[in-house]
């Protein structure tokens, strides 16, 4: 039987880890070809498609950065000869996620702090740079070339259950998720006449490296009460919903948000 994505070509940033390695994969199993995209290295996601029949290639790009969304999606279609899907999964929970010597603050938060007051706007700026204007110029990047070649397309955009659920300690983060959200249905509405469709996910607690500093045991707790199915998400539940919204199985679906989040309340 043919793969949901059968000859598709996919980039996928944030390719080289976490959701969106586990989307990559996916996808090859799928059918597509996939462009891995990713300041991190994203060797081992490639031999990992490659390892299920299909080709890929890393592009290393710093998605808050204009030039760098347009090198990669040139390069992209240089290499496939088009781009079908596109998912925006590159993503950081805090200024210094990616800093070797970067803070994973997921103590339960102080209910009387009040870091907004406090954190320093460089913070504020940085996660606001990474996920919400690296998504737009990634997802900009690729939709012009999609309207050019007139043959439609998908875009999932990373959002969070944060996009709808405040969280105290990491204002910046829920912020930049709810422009997601808001993005992806100005995109949705802006691109439906080109065929192509725009959705986001919304995912709860997932087992990531970004998420590496939750236990659900303890550290944790804090998060498990706010998930009724009380654990951790893993990656490939995730990416099977990203898979939904790339490929027809959605073909009714543009400008939505759906949340594999385990029962967390976001309505
Ligand atoms: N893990 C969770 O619980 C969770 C929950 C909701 C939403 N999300 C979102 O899902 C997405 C994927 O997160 P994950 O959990 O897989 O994390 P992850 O850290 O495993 O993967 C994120 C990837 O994005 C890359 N990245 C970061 N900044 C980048 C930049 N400027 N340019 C290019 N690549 C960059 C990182 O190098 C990393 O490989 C993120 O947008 C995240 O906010 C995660």
């Amino acid at each position: 039987m043919a793969g949901r994505l059968e000859g598709k070509v996919a980039i996928v940033t944030g390719g080289a880890s976490g959701i969106g390695r586990a989307s990559a994969e996916l996808f090859a199993e799928e059918g597509a070809n996939v462009v891995v995209a990713d300041l991190r290295d994203g060797t081992e996601t490639v031999a990992a498609v490659r390892g299920r029949g299909r080709e890929a290639v890393f592009i290393e790009t710093d998605t808050s950065d204009e030039a760098a969304c347009e090198t990669l999606a040139k390069d992209a279609e240089a290499a496939f000869g088009g781009i079908d899907v596109l998912v925006a999964a590159a993503g950081i929970s805090n200024w210094r996620y990616l800093d070797p010597e970067g803070l994973a603050p997921h103590e339960e938060p102080d209910p009387t702090a009040t870091y907004l007051l406090n954190a320093p706007v460089e913070a504020w700026q940085k996660v606001l740079d990474v996920n919400l204007t690296g998504v737009m110029l990634s997802a900009r990047a690729v939709a012009r070339r999609m309207v050019a070649a007139g043959n439609g397309g998908a875009i999932v955009n990373l959002a969070s259950i944060m996009a709808k659920v405040p969280l105290q300690g990491v204002g910046p983060y829920c912020v930049s998720k709810a422009g997601v959200w808001m993005l992806t249905k100005v995109l949705a509405l802006e691109l439906a006449p080109h065929g192509i469709r725009v959705n986001a996910i919304g995912p709860g607690f997932i087992e990531t490296p970004m998420t590496a500093g939750i236990d659900e045991a303890d550290t944790g707790a804090w998060a498990m009460r706010l998930t009724p199915m009380h654990r951790m998400g893993r990656p490939d539940e995730v990416a099977r919903t990203v898979l939904f919204l790339a490929c027809g199985d959605s073909s009714f679906y543009t400008g939505a948000m759906l949340h594999p989040h385990g029962g967390v309340f976001t309505d």
